[in-house]
């Protein structure tokens, strides 16, 4: 079988879902690599590096050709329509909000594997892009932080007086977060975090930071995942934290509510009561932003007496770091690719959980269960791209795969 590495086509984004390593891991279980002209130019992998890695060079990608397409951003339906039908497709999907690309790899017959959905269990932790990317992002946050702070992280004593150390307060102490606390510690700053997940006080501790306690109930929901509070909770803890906001010189924000807008934990009004000079990043501007005013790829100056704050929105963060956010990406992606295959063949099996919880569509259904009702609420009744019952037998083989019959699309 034939798998595809394309360059990645949307602005800015520097990643790539194979490197020469990848390359020979997939090469070694039996299958063909083709990679596109300049996918790894980015992340600094060369043609010449692939093709010593035993890949073939392709100028152009022929989808039509490929049997397992492995990519880094989501697809658009144009690329899907070039697919062959029974062709996979590997890589990250966002589901909730590439509706129009999911109802395409459905109507196409393609297998579709989002590695957003691997399910966030042990054994899958190898494919988990979510982890391997977010850590990446928490890392450069703090490193936007300390390069628009006006003083230093670490606590300095030298002959000419004491520098006190800066005060990082991080929101949201999940993969990022954590991530983010680790490093501003490196960095010798002195550092607390809050997070609403019952296990979150002793995680910052362990990272060595500093739990700050709001008098809040915790809001777990399954999975490790948190709950989106309430209102009047969520007015609660913006009170509960203005003080916290107030002392900190950086406020970084990485809260996130899976399949939702980011929760809003800072306002402007928490913002101008911190101290001139102080730097605001949040990494979840993309989503919605946990700070009022926060823009995507932009830094926003917010005045506050004596000066002004400097807000910056995070936007692709990982592929800010490309080389090791695609060595990362390309293991999560060959290892679930290393899962699925058999004698040189890809036959997912769909009774593995793993690869169950990651197929996002497959034989003409949507097979993630929130997002089919989401394309059945987008789309009304001509919506039929439904997981099968449980009681289904399981579907062995994309090359199976078979489009939807046309009198199930409601008469459309
Ligand atoms: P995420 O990206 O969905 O959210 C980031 C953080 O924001 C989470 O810690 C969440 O609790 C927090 N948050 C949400 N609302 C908040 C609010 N109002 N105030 C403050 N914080 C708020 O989460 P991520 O980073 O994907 O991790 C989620 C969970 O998954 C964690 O418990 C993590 O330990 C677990 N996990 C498990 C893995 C495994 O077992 N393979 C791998 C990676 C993560």
């Amino acid at each position: 079988m034939r798998v595809g590495i394309a360059r990645e086509r949307l602005e800015g984004e520097r990643r790539v879902a194979a490197t020469p390593e990848t390359v020979r891991q997939l090469i070694g279980l039996g299958l063909e690599v083709v990679v596109e002209q300049g996918a790894g130019e980015a992340s600094g992998h060369s043609d010449a590096s692939y093709a010593e890695a035993g890949a073939q060079p392709a100028v152009d990608l022929d989808l039509a050709s490929i049997d397992v397409l492995a990519h880094v951003r989501p697809l658009d339906p144009v690329t899907v329509g070039r697919l062959r039908r029974g062709a996979i497709t590997v890589g990250l999907a966002s589901p909730a909000s590439e509706l129009a690309t999911v109802r395409a790899l459905a109507e196409a017959g393609v297998t579709a594997f989002a590695l957003e959905l691997v399910p966030r269990i042990s054994r899958a932790q190898s494919m988990d892009a979510l982890t391997s990317q977010a850590l990446i992002a928490g890392y450069r946050c703090v490193l936007e932080a300390a390069m628009r702070l006006p003083r230093l992280f670490p606590l300095s004593m030298t002959a000419a007086g004491t520098i006190p150390p800066a005060r990082v307060l991080v929101l949201g102490a999940g993969v990022a977060g954590l991530q983010a606390i680790a490093t501003a510690k490196r960095l010798g700053a002195r550092v607390s975090a809050n997070d609403v997940r019952a296990a979150s006080a002793d995680e910052v501790r362990s990272m060595g930071g500093t739990f700050v306690s709001l008098d809040l109930d915790a809001a777990d929901a399954s999975g490790g995942y948190a709950r989106e509070l309430g209102a009047d909770r969520a007015e609660l803890q913006r009170r509960l934290l203005a003080p916290h906001v107030a002392e900190a010189d950086v406020l970084i924000t990485t809260a996130a509510i899976p399949g939702r807008r980011a929760p809003r934990l800072v306002t402007t009004d928490m913002v101008t009561a911190m101290r001139p000079g102080s730097v605001v990043v949040d990494l979840a501007a993309e989503s919605g932003g946990n700070v009022e005013g926060a823009i995507p790829g932009a830094d926003v100056r917010v005045p506050v007496h004596g000066g002004a704050v400097t807000l910056v929105g995070m936007k692709d963060a990982a592929s800010s770091m490309p080389s090791d956010a695609s060595r990362l990406y390309a293991k999560n992606v060959a290892n679930l690719i290393e899962l699925m295959t058999v004698d040189g063949e890809l036959l997912p099996d769909f009774d593995d959980e793993v690869v169950a919880g990651a197929a996002l569509t497959h034989a003409g259904m949507v097979r993630h269960e929130p997002t089919a009702e989401a394309l059945a609420e987008a789309s009304g009744p001509r919506a039929v791209y439904m997981p099968p019952p449980a009681s289904a037998p399981p579907e062995t083989s994309a090359t199976s795969a078979q489009p939807p019959a046309s009198g199930t699309e409601g008469g459309a």
